[in-house]
């Protein structure tokens, strides 16, 4: 089959399916959240998170002043919660009453994490840059709030027991098959 090639980029999103998580912050006195699906693991040694805000998210000004963002992984049967913060403005209303979103205390930063992440990180700004239309915030995790039984014993996501959120464009969401295989690179990089 034919490929196209074209130079006219438009809203590119050949990237998708990519997790989505929910993105929290505060200061002076206001918390938010807000969804996000572009973000990543940049270092383990020191452990650094970025991920890409727009300067037009209430969350980005937020993190701006606190210099801490908390970044939390839901369970699929919270997909709708990603849309529900990520389709209102923190400008606008207070999304955790609104949405009745339950929180567990943080121990090393001041954000608000999510009572139903599976995981959550808590990040320290290290740095804040502009790319085109959005910042790129890296943060330094400070502390992993963990459900033990979301892991198996090689500290994988289980499947089994917890299925995360995929974002897929266009208000499309899905969650991962368990078809799963175990391929070795040790062995792979060796053909
Ligand atoms: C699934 C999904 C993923 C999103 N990903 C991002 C993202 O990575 N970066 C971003 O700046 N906005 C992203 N957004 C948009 C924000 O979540 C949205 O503008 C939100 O209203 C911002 O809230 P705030 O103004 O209260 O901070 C995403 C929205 C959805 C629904």
């Amino acid at each position: 089959m034919d490929k196209v090639i074209t130079e006219d980029i438009g809203a590119f999103s050949q990237h998708y399916p990519k997790v989505a998580v929910i993105v929290t912050a505060q200061a002076g006195g206001r918390a938010n959240a807000m969804a996000a699906a572009w973000h990543t693991s940049i270092s383990f040694k020191p452990p650094l998170y970025g991920v890409a805000i727009s300067p037009k998210r209430f969350t980005y000004q937020l993190i701006a002043e606190s210099k801490e963002f908390g970044v939390n992984f839901l369970p699929f049967a919270k997909a709708e919660l990603i849309a529900s913060v990520g389709g209102s403005k923190g400008y606008e209303i207070d999304k955790f009453q609104m949405f009745n979103i339950a929180r567990d205390k943080p121990v090393k930063t001041a954000v608000p994490i999510l009572k139903a992440a599976y995981a959550a990180y808590e990040c320290k700004l290290v740095d804040d840059r502009g790319y085109g239309d959005h910042r790129w915030l890296v943060g330094e995790i400070v502390a992993v709030h963990l459900l033990r039984e979301a892991l198996t014993p090689e500290e994988t996501l289980d499947l089994e027991k917890v299925s995360p959120i995929l974002y897929l464009g266009h208000e499309l969401y899905l969650t991962t098959s368990k078809d799963i295989r175990y391929l070795d690179r040790e062995v792979y990089g060796k053909h």
